[in-house]
């Protein structure tokens, strides 16, 4: 069976593991939009590799391929590569760039870190927002084509100069002398032109090698980056990603037919987000988050203060085991991530939003001012030790604690959409098979 992943909420949940984890049952893993803006974290045997653009099949030398709505940085390219040899995995399968992909320049990185986008939305910084800006513009634009055709030094001299304002602007060319241009140009060509030969011989075109790949039967999993709240249409507008990160997105950017694909979207047991914007089941405040350090804990008297109610506690306690530090379409079935991290925490879910009286269980378009409804139940089961997780993997989603079963049942009546997996761990291994993708589950053992 061909599936889509995609994150349910603001990026984040695990989207990398359980690619890797799905991967077993696959012969191609496509990534489908964003840029090196996503973070996508696999570890398997014991080893942890992170990747931002390289799809995360690579790791099971599964063939693998960028699509054409894919921001494509060379340097993240091979940076991601290096990382996956160097922590010992064996790259064997196919790699396929697309060439109508557009290139992360330079000045993309430099204007999204100096642009007024970075602060107001919190972007990554990864050039995305600039690099959407000029695909959209069809003039000041640079493909994966571009890269390795002839005409490149002179597209780069020419796109330069028409945006020599804007690059004299956010001060990433000084002067703006005709020379001073030119002599930026000519750094920039450089620089990406190192990468073209290099490149050469993985660059194709998805749309035909995809679908001729599907007709022979081959299967595929197609990689979501970021979240279906950070989708450019869909999401929390303003603060939302550059690309479509919904199921329809990769079927329509890929070039391929959805009828052929199930849809699985990954929920985190509870939702977190990176960057600028409105978070209305908050647990305390974005600002306090971003001077916590890394590595901190809470005591003992402090986390009994969480499980007594401190909301504030309970959040830092969350973020603190999830290790959570920046780094519309239908679903046929939910994979559940971290529910771990909940053990040991009781909570309440929200069911529905509030302002001025009015109660909906819609998301509303703009969140700024809707308070969370929660439901009546409260959630808690005991924090699970290693042996006991290992023993719910050994004997599946009946051998789970109680209360984590309760919070997924009513997830499953409130969506109406089944979980087929659920993870309690960051380690491939960690993770249970229900009902459905039983095959995957010899693959575990
Ligand atoms: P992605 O962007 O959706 O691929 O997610 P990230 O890799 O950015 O962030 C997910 C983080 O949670 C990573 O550090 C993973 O190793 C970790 N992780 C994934 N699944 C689980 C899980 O079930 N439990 C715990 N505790 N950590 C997990
Ligand atoms: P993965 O694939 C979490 C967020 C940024 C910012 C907004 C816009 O690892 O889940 P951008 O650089 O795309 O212009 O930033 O989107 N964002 C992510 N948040 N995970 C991601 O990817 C993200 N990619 C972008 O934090 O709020
Ligand atoms: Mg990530």
């Amino acid at each position: 069976m061909n599936s889509i992943v995609i994150g349910a909420y603001w990026g984040d949940e695990g989207k990398g593991k359980i690619v890797d984890l799905l991967a077993a049952d696959s012969d191609w893993v496509v990534r489908f939009n964003g840029g090196d803006n996503a973070g996508h974290t696999i570890v398997a045997n014991g080893t942890q590799v992170i990747l931002h653009i390289l799809p995360a099949g690579v790791i099971q030398s599964k063939n693998v391929a960028i699509g054409p709505d894919v921001f494509f940085n060379p340097k993240t390219f091979f940076a991601d590569y290096d990382a996956v040899v160097k922590a010992g995995f064996r790259i064997s399968g196919k790699i396929l760039l697309d060439e109508r992909a557009h290139l992360i320049m330079p000045y993309h990185v430099a204007l999204d870190a100096g642009g007024a986008a970075s602060g107001k939305l919190g972007t990554t910084k990864r050039g995305i927002g600039p690099a959407a800006k000029d695909k959209a513009s069809r003039t000041e634009d640079i493909t994966i084509y571009d890269l390795i055709s002839g005409n490149f030094k002179d597209k780069v001299k020419a796109v330069v100069a028409a945006k020599a304002f804007e690059l004299e602007k956010c001060g990433v060319i000084k002067g703006g002398s005709e020379k001073e241009i030119s002599a930026y140009a000519a750094g920039i060509h450089a620089e990406c032109s190192k990468y073209a030969e290099k490149i050469m011989p993985y660059v194709g075109s998805c749309a035909y090698v995809l679908n001729e790949a599907l007709a022979m039967g081959e299967t595929m999993l197609l990689e979501g980056a970021q979240g279906s709240l950070l989708d450019i249409v869909h999401g929390t507008r303003p603060y939302v990603t550059s690309s479509n990160c919904t199921a329809g997105g990769a079927a329509a950017n890929l070039g391929v037919d959805l009828r052929k694909f199930k849809v699985v979207a990954i929920a985190k047991a509870y939702p977190t987000r990176v960057g600028e914007g409105e978070f209305p089941t908050e647990l305390g405040s974005y600002e306090d988050a971003k001077k916590e350090k890394k590595g901190e804990r809470l005591t003992a008297a402090e986390k009994k203060k969480a499980v007594d109610g401190d909301l504030q506690l309970l959040g830092k306690w969350i973020r603190q085991d999830g290790s959570e530090f920046g780094a519309t379409n239908g679903v046929d079935e939910w994979v559940i991530t971290k529910i771990d991290v909940l053990s040991g925490k009781p909570f309440k879910a929200a069911v529905a939003y509030e302002k001025d009286g009015r109660k909906t269980t819609r998301f509303p378009f703009q969140l700024k001012g809707w308070k969370p409804v929660y439901g009546k139940k409260e959630y808690f089961w005991q924090q699970m030790t290693e042996k006991e997780k290992s023993a719910a993997v050994e004997n599946g989603y009946d051998a789970l604690p109680q209360g984590m079963k309760d919070y997924i049942r009513d997830m499953v009546a409130a969506t109406q959409i089944p979980v087929s997996i659920v993870s309690i761990g960051p380690e491939r291994g960690m993770t249970i098979i229900k009902d459905v993708l039983k095959r995957t589950k010899a693959y575990l053992q």
